[in-house]
């Protein structure tokens, strides 16, 4: 045969793979307003980046009639191809064969993508739209979902792993994107849950629809399994490729620095506190003044909204912010917030990305609630998170560092690397409230004005202790700055840490408190 019909009958073969699950298919995966794999794909990468592999692969199960079904390019499609220049792996499962479930040669192609990416050191993409396991394929269908666990796992810390919940994420299949680092779903599109509502149906008896039981909303507002809620798949595309500017490629890399302006001037950093230390404010005014472009980029918002986390940029290089969020339950820390303050903390360290703390935290969170839900628990995943991090490390202190919480977040104590404070910094065991109550009750209780001499106690804390001066006498805040200087200060810091090495005493791995 000559060249010219061999390549005829190439393009034919392709044509025919490339139309996926037929028509009918397509047309009901649109009427959802969801994108095909293919489109999804071209969507998120560079024009003319993606390169496909094992577009000819197919099943080769024969149980339940399977032997007469085929199933184009076995259900999903994988490649690589840039975003903004940046390489990436992806796979994108095809709805629109057979639900996108999970077959034995399915898997292979998300292992072999899987694979490729760890050696080649880029991030991964996965985007999820399936029933799970195929369930004519029995076991090999989990046993496909374990290869892709474990390698999840080994991937862990080395390569940016993102998953993308486009449609249904059925069963186990969930458990990927749980081991991944940034999960993205859309609204009235993704669905995660472990038993779906058939089966709580059949068991509990309770009719319970599957956007109520993990849909977008559920899991970016209640369970923490999301990080980014977006309300349309062109939304969640922008905000994916926003994030793959901001981290590097692997852990043996920096992230790439970006054109450098300077922040906002609206957002007069000196005013944003409030003078009467009780009063609210909004944190992210206070690290939109200090970011380049003012441009921060949230991680986690609708989810422990009393701590705020995300990146930014100080002079051009990737920060991951964390801080106390006053405007949220006065910022305290409680499960959830150390949860997701501490799982961050860990993704920056592992990627050579400095972390930026800004404090002002009342403590935990105190009550029978947070006790049982295990505070003590997940409260020590934050400091194992601090300590642990041997990325620069610059703690600017507000307002309110209490307690525990003011060891917590980025303390001198748990190494960071530099301590601020400003002029409204108030460092002390507990507030002036409860601490005059404490310490002076027996001259409060024996005064013939307990509450006037109640109010003189607290003054006479507040003065002794609700400053930053004492912590600063003892070299445990290295500079007591006014707000305006915050952001030369972070850049200084941040340039003269550039070359920051630490030694860890040798292990195989430490036990955080999981
Ligand atoms: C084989 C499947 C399938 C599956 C869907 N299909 N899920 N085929 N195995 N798991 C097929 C359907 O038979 C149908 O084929 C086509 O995909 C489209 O499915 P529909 O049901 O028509 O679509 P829709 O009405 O949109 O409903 C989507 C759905 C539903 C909610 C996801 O299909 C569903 O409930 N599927 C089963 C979910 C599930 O229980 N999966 C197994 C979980 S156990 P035709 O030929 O008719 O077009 C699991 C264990 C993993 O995943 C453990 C890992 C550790």
């Amino acid at each position: 045969m000559a060249l010219k019909s061999k390549i005829k009958e190439l393009q034919e073969r392709r044509e025919k793979l490339l139309r996926g699950g037929g028509e009918q298919a397509i047309e009901k995966q649109k009427a959802l307003g969801k994108r095909t794999a293919r489109e999804r794909i071209m969507a998120l990468l560079d024009e003319g980046s993606f390169n496909e592999y094992d577009l000819f692969v197919e099943h080769d199960a024969r149980d339940f009639d399977m032997d007469k079904k085929t199933l184009p390019s076995d259900g999903v499609i994988i490649g690589t191809g840039t975003i903004f220049g940046a390489p990436v792996a992806i796979y994108a499962q095809d709805f629109t064969v057979a639900g996108g479930s999970l077959g034995l040669m399915h898997s292979r192609k998300i292992t072999k993508i899987m694979d490729h990416a760890l050696k080649m050191k880029m991030p991964l993409i996965g985007i999820n739209d399936s029933g799970g396991a195929r369930i004519q394929e029995g076991v090999n269908s989990l046993a496909g979902y374990g290869e892709i666990f474990f390698r999840n796992t080994l991937s862990s810390g080395v390569i940016p792993q993102i998953s993308v919940i486009l449609g249904p994420c059925a069963g186990g299949a969930v458990y990927s994107p749980a081991l991944t680092d940034f999960v993205f779903v859309v609204d009235n599109i993704s669905k995660m849950f472990i038993t779906g509502p058939e089966v709580i149906k059949t068991v509990l008896g309770e009719e319970i629809s599957m956007e109520d039981l993990g849909g977008a909303r559920v899991h970016s507002e209640i369970t923490g399994n999301a990080h980014f809620f977006s309300s349309s798949e062109e939304e969640c595309f922008a905000q994916i490729k926003k994030l793959i500017t901001f981290i590097p490629w692997h852990n043996g890399q920096k992230a790439r620095t970006a054109d450098t302006a300077e922040p906002d001037p609206g957002f007069n950093i000196d005013k944003i506190v409030p003078d009467d230390p009780t009063l609210p404010y909004d944190v992210k005014d206070v690290i939109k003044s200090t970011v380049d472009n003012s441009d921060f980029f949230e991680i986690m918002e609708n989810y422990a909204r009393n701590i705020v986390i995300g990146f930014g940029r100080i002079g051009g290089r990737t920060a991951g912010f964390v801080a106390n969020q006053p405007l949220e339950m006065a910022g305290v820390l409680d499960v959830d917030s150390s949860d997701k303050a501490a799982r961050f903390i860990r993704y920056c360290d592992a990627f050579n990305i400095p972390i930026i703390t800004f404090v002002d935290v009342p403590g935990y969170l105190p009550g029978i609630d947070q006790e049982h839900a295990g505070v003590i628990r997940h409260g020590a995943k934050v400091l194992y998170a601090y300590s642990e991090a041997t990325v620069p490390k610059i703690t600017v202190i507000l307002r309110k560092a209490y307690g525990g919480g003011y060891i917590a977040m980025a303390s001198r104590h748990l190494r960071s690397d530099f301590v601020f404070a400003w002029p409204t910094a108030e460092i002390a065991v507990m507030g002036p409230e409860g601490a005059a109550n404490i310490i002076f009750r027996k001259e409060i209780m024996s005064s013939d004005d307990p509450d006037g001499t109640r109010r003189l106690k607290i003054e006479e804390y507040k003065k002794m202790f609700a400053n930053p001066y004492v912590a600063a006498s003892r070299g445990y805040v290295d500079a007591v700055i006014e707000p305006s200087e915050t952001r030369r200060s972070l850049l200084h810091s941040l340039a003269v840490s550039e070359n920051k090495m630490i030694q860890v005493p040798e292990k195989k791995h430490g036990l955080p408190p999981f």
